[in-house]
């Protein structure tokens, strides 16, 4: 019967560590529960491609390749494509002519125009009330009361995917409003 001990021993210590987990779950379940949906995303690639995302569109409804697009897009351009949902994404071409890791959506937090980019003030402008985002689209002035929404914008088989963005927005230090 010895030999059943070292078996006996493992579910417990299975147990106990069950139970510090859930232990520090209850003390952070905000955080949890926002990584949860986050980590739903990370699918093992080539499982079916995107996974959570989605293959960003074109104009023409062409799926995005970054070489093809950085080939038509310069240094500070921001160009929409289709993003989460179907709603309108800005993809950013870095001044180093890479593609951003994040794309900026174009619906305007005020009442949801869609804000067009102006390149010579380096901002979007919103054309329905004036509301201004810097060129992250981080909000400059209202009467937008947040910020534009960000996905992240990841290259998978030399595509461009946007997979949603729940953590910390880094251009407010903030929790994403919208996740
Ligand atoms: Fe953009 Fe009102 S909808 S400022």
């Amino acid at each position: 019967e010895a030999g059943s001990i070292p078996a006996d021993r493992v579910p417990d210590m299975g147990k106990r560590q069950l139970m510090n987990l859930l232990l520090l779950g209850a003390v952070s379940l905000p955080t949890a529960g926002m990584l949860v949906p986050y980590a739903a995303f990370f699918v093992p690639p080539g499982s079916g491609g995107a996974g959570g995302g989605i293959i960003a569109k074109d104009a023409f409804g062409n799926d995005v390749i970054a070489s093809e697009w950085l080939k038509n897009h310069g240094p500070g351009d921001r160009t929409l494509t289709q993003g989460l949902k179907g709603d309108p994404t800005y993809l950013v071409v870095e001044s180093d002519r890479t593609l951003a890791t994040y794309g900026i959506n174009a619906v305007c937090t005020h009442l949801g125009c869609v804000v067009p980019w102006n390149a010579a003030e380096n901002k979007f402008i919103c054309p329905c009330h004036g509301s201004q985002y810097n060129n992250q689209g981080r909000v400059v002035r209202g009467p937008a009361p947040l910020s534009l929404a960000l996905a992240h914008a990841d290259i998978d088989d030399g595509k461009v995917v946007f997979v949603p963005w729940v953590e910390t927005d880094f251009r407010t230090g903030e929790a994403p409003w919208w996740a």
